[in-house]
């Protein structure tokens, strides 16, 4: 991708309104259908925002407890207030659409104590069409030099029991179906929640973010947070029936955040909407992250990948060697999937496909070890002996494909860290432009959790590094997205969501599952669900798992979800002789405009995107059958396109026969509906390109 595709500002309009008032202060979004207040209750400082003339998030308070240091959330007095209101239009290197609106009015509220100590604090708000975000900031003063917060005092006091999707609160894993209960219901020990590692069951009224509420007036809401570079991850805890408070992921000792001013927090966020499909065309989180900072963007491309990876899940072969001894996969039936002589069977079947990328898990020795008390056996760079990486990159390079490294940590990220340098430096010198990274196991340090400031600014760190070397980062087991993609556009895909790997373990992921994910994990970023199984039952070589799907739902996926590396995952011989794969090769990975069309959250979504002159359609329903009219009113005036629909077959059943895919053409035009009957989890892709 060319360097001048990434342009940096093109419209930037920076308002003065007014200036140094001290009086507690209203703000209202560009179009007017949101307001902010921010009061001082008794020397207390809080918000509240309407939305639609209505009272949405009722007087709630903010501030900080710290480790030997008095709390900041009383005797303030304002000092200062700026209005300030910007409108630019920015353009990302890939994502959802090629041109992003910043625009937004700010309050900037400068508060001082009252009191002896006299410490100062800034509340930064900013006010969207479509939500809200705020921060605080610890300007540079005597009072305040290195300190510890204990706790985050926000709170977000809702005005009504709204429904909601939630994830548990868990420290240190995002992979769980969503609950749908009102608000006042949030209760984790009333669903099956077990903690990831068995270790750090969080409080039990406490959600991860994203979580989506729709409230009883037809809003939309998602709360979450936005640019997290120095902080702990955000949970929000049920503090009594209709308030959500932060509840943030601690150290190993308890503390919660480490910092010195000057200092920033992360935004809090809340976007709120007519419909949920607005939810999802929403750049608010983007827009609360800084520039890109990275001079050179030439290497970053978004890319489809296929992987030696669902035969490991799926128990066709192993990542550890059989031979070895203390070998992981045990049974000793599994031979090693990362051998040279596979490697190249994917990189033949790539390349006849135009898939670019090719994953290798299981490559590099330690794999024994996984999931053993013990630490420093992985050094990400040497090989077993069946894989030669020299003669399967050159392979790769010769068939025009490359491959995606891979790092799993284990989660001892102490071994990591030593190793990172060295472990980016070896694929570098490879040519390999992608890693996979993963913490599938307790962080190292003990104690640290996957969603802590510690694995924050670890995370960050392999993103850095992984710029120097020239490297995308696709991470698993990761912290949330917050937005940092549009600072580092390397940092393309990550997991945190409950993916494709649990159908072939697991009793998998329900039909609803895929319809929820666009309006909730979908929010904060893209999502490396790997989709794209043919082979929906696997029976030859597991009978009692299987993806709850048929073909034509796969296939909708790679619209439905985004992620600018998208993984075919199922193995080639699946793909083989298949017509409905034709999707896949042709979809593409970034997209010039994104549209939801219809959507019910847990129940179906109709998602179409463009890229170039060329539309793609994905359709996908819950356990429910369903009839979809998609109007192509987007289209182009005065032009005839080419529609090629990969539907549910006419004899297509969930349980007998979800492969049956029917691809049929026809011609039209913006006047024109395509309709399609999705059975049970069924679903339709659609490709529209001009004649
Ligand atoms: C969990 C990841 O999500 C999965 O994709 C990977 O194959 C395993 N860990 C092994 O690294
Ligand atoms: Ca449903």
């Amino acid at each position: 991708m060319k360097k001048h595709f990434y342009l940096l500002i093109t419209i930037a309009t920076l308002l003065f309104l007014t200036a140094c008032s001290t009086q507690p202060s209203k703000l209202t979004s560009p179009d007017g259908n949101l307001s902010l207040s921010f009061d001082m209750v008794n020397g207390k400082p809080a918000y509240s925002v309407t939305a639609f003339d209505k009272m949405l998030i009722d007087t709630s308070f903010l501030g900080f407890e710290f480790r030997d240091m008095p709390p900041m959330n009383k005797d303030f007095s304002i000092t200062d207030v700026k209005l300030v209101s910007s409108s630019e239009i920015w353009k990302p290197l890939w994502g959802e659409r090629s041109s992003v609106h910043n625009n937004y009015n700010e309050l900037l509220v400068e508060l001082e104590e009252t009191t002896e100590l006299n410490r100062k604090l800034v509340i930064r708000f900013r006010l969207f069409d479509d939500g809200l975000g705020f921060r605080y900031e610890f300007p540079e003063q005597d009072n305040i030099n290195e300190f510890v917060i204990m706790n985050e005092l926000t709170e977000f006091k809702l005005t009504g029991d709204h429904t909601c999707w939630w994830i548990p609160g868990d420290h240190d894993s995002y992979e769980y179906p969503y609950y749908n209960t009102s608000l006042s219901q949030i209760d984790v020990s009333k669903t099956n929640y077990q903690a990831r590692w068995d270790r750090f069951a969080s409080n039990m009224n406490a959600v991860n973010t994203p979580i989506t509420m729709e409230t009883s007036d037809g809003l939309y809401l998602s709360f979450h947070e936005a640019n997290l570079t120095d902080y702990a991850g955000m949970t929000l805890a049920l503090k009594d029936d209709l308030t959500l408070e932060a509840d943030l992921v601690p150290w190993a000792d308890g503390t919660k955040v480490k910092a010195s001013a000057p200092f920033v927090t992360p935004w809090r966020t809340v976007i709120v909407t007519k419909n949920p499909g607005d939810l999802v065309k929403s750049d608010l989180i983007l827009n609360l992250n800084e520039h890109c900072v990275l001079p050179d963007v030439s290497w970053i491309e978004p890319m489809k990948y296929v992987g030696i990876w669902w035969e490991m899940h799926i128990s066709k072969s192993s990542w550890d060697r059989e031979d070895v001894e203390g070998s992981w996969s045990g049974s000793g039936k599994a031979k090693h999937g990362a051998t040279t002589e596979n490697a190249k069977k994917y990189i033949d079947f790539a390349a006849a496909n135009g898939i670019k990328g090719l994953l290798i898990e299981g490559w590099n020795t330690g794999w024994e070890y996984w999931g053993v008390d013990t630490t420093g056996f992985f050094d990400f760079i040497t090989p077993y002996p069946d894989f030669d990486i020299e003669e399967v990159v050159k392979y790769a390079k010769e068939h025009g494909v490359e491959l995606v490294g891979h790092h799993e940590t284990a989660g001892d990220v102490t071994n990591y860290e030593e190793r990172l340098e060295d472990a980016f430096k070896f694929y570098n010198k490879l040519g390999i432009r992608a890693v996979k990274t993963g913490y599938a196991g307790q962080i190292r340090p003990k104690g640290e959790r996957h969603h802590g400031q510690f694995m924050v600014r670890h995370y960050r760190r392999v993103v850095e590094t992984a710029a120097k070397y020239h490297i995308m980062v696709d991470a698993h087991e990761p912290i949330k997205p917050t937005g940092i993609r549009r600072t580092y556009p390397n940092m393309m895909t990550r997991e945190g969501v409950r993916g494709m790997e649990y159908n072939a373990w697991s009793e998998g992921n329900a039909p609803e599952h895929t319809t929820i994910l666009p309006f909730t994990r979908g929010l904060a970023g893209p999502i490396d669900y790997t989709p794209g199984i043919f082979d929906i039952k696997f029976d030859n070589f597991k009978k009692k798992e299987r993806v709850h799907t048929t073909v034509a739902k796969q296939l909708a996926l790679y619209v439905v979800l985004y992620s600018p590396l998208a993984m075919a995952a199922d193995l080639p011989e699946n793909y083989e002789n298949q017509p409905a794969f034709e999707f896949i090769r042709e979809v593409p990975v970034t997209w010039d405009e994104t549209l939801v069309n219809e959507a019910s959250i847990g129940d179906y979504v109709t998602t179409t995107r463009r890229k170039g002159n060329n539309w793609f359609v994905g359709s996908i329903t819950d356990e429910n059958t369903r009839e979809v009219e998609i109007s192509l009113d987007f289209l182009s005036d005065g032009v005839t396109y080419n529609a090629k629909i990969f539907s549910d077959g006419k004899n297509a059943d969930l349980e007998k026969n979800p492969t049956a895919v029917d691809i049929t053409e026809q011609k039209v035009t913006n006047k024109s509906v395509i309709k399609a009957s999705l059975i049970e989890s069924g679903g339709v892709a659609i490709i529209i390109k001009p004649e």
